[in-house]
């Protein structure tokens, strides 16, 4: 996709962090903007600081785990600017432990954000925007959905969290074969960051009250989120560089966009480890996130 000026963007998750980040690299770009999120404070804050430096911006106030709040996400797009051009199925949420922890709640709210959100909006997306592409000639179009590292890895106590994700780069890699059966101005991409500082070790804030538990967190599940917190603050990457990079690969038409590439040997190892039919492992002493993670969890294990 190379043409961005004047093209619509449609973000979920766009109140803060990635989200955010991507919709500030859209207006840069001179595109106009639909925005969606749970949390009305944070995106009427975004929205607003965007009208104010003269971006076209609306907010709309969504779960993007509610299938018919999506679609009606598409359509109030389509009304106001009759096109989508690039979507980013972004919003996400996270919680770790280990992972027979994990509660029914859990699962129901981990894979609604992660995963059918991003379902909910190929489903009410790709459709409109088939549509758009067989009406005219020069469309051209693009669907990022936010995955992880975490969907091209497993780690201890994140299991709910690299399940949700895996799923999304299958989804993703799926969903571009499919579109290539249909049209050439249509593509998708999955973004695949690795820890980028974040409001994402908060996630329980914008939890629905029917998916809290009432049980407190098991000794693992707090010692993950910890140490995905921690992992967060500590990320090497801005979200706004996060955001640059990715609109640089929408417009390369590149599928995989890793802003961290540094941490690809690790899909190397494991990738390995499949082909050689040898035991998944993880070079711990390599990576000090993971081995904090892994120390933090056995030694809360262990009191
Ligand atoms: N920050 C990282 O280190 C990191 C790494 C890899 C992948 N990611 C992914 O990036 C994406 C964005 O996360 P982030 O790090 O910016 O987190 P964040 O918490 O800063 O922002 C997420 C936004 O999504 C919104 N949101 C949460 N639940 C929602 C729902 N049900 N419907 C609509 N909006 C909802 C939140 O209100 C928030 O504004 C997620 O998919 C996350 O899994 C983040």
């Amino acid at each position: 996709m190379r043409q961005f000026k004047d093209s619509v963007a449609v973000i979920t998750g766009a109140g803060a962090g990635l989200g955010k980040a991507l919709a500030m690299a859209a207006a840069r770009r001179g595109m106009r903007l639909v925005l969606a999120d749970i949390e009305a404070g944070v995106l009427n804050q975004t929205v607003n600081g965007l009208r104010s430096e003269g971006a076209d911006a609306v907010g709309i106030v969504i779960d993007v785990s509610d299938a018919s709040a999506v679609d009606q996400l598409a359509q109030a797009a389509m009304d106001r600017f009759g096109q989508v051009h690039l979507l980013f199925n972004n919003a996400g949420v996270t919680a770790g432990g280990l992972v027979w922890e994990n509660t029914e709640k859990d699962w129901d709210w981990l894979l609604g954000v992660n995963l059918k959100g991003v379902i909910n909006g190929i489903r009410s997306f790709t459709p409109r925007m088939v549509a758009s592409a067989a009406a005219d000639p020069a469309y051209e179009g693009c669907i990022v959905n936010t995955a992880s590292m975490a969907g091209l890895l497993t780690a201890p106590g994140m299991g709910i969290y690299s399940v949700s994700k895996h799923a999304v780069v299958a989804l993703s890699e799926c969903l571009r074969h499919d579109l290539q059966l249909v049209t050439p101005q249509l593509r998708a991409a999955v973004l695949c960051p690795s820890y980028v500082s974040t409001e994402i070790g908060h996630s329980d804030r914008n939890r629905p009250a029917h998916l809290l538990d009432t049980a407190p967190l098991t000794k693992s599940q707090l010692a993950a989120r910890a140490a995905a917190q921690q992992a967060v603050k500590n990320g090497a990457i801005s979200a706004d560089e996060v955001a640059e990079i990715t609109f640089k690969a929408v417009a390369d038409d590149r599928f995989y966009v890793f802003p961290s590439p540094e941490a690809l040997p690790l899909v190397k190892a494991r990738i390995d480890h499949v082909l050689n039919q040898t035991n998944p492992d993880l070079p711990y002493d390599l990576v000090p996130a993971l081995k904090q993670r892994r120390d933090r969890i056995l030694s809360a294990l262990a009191q």
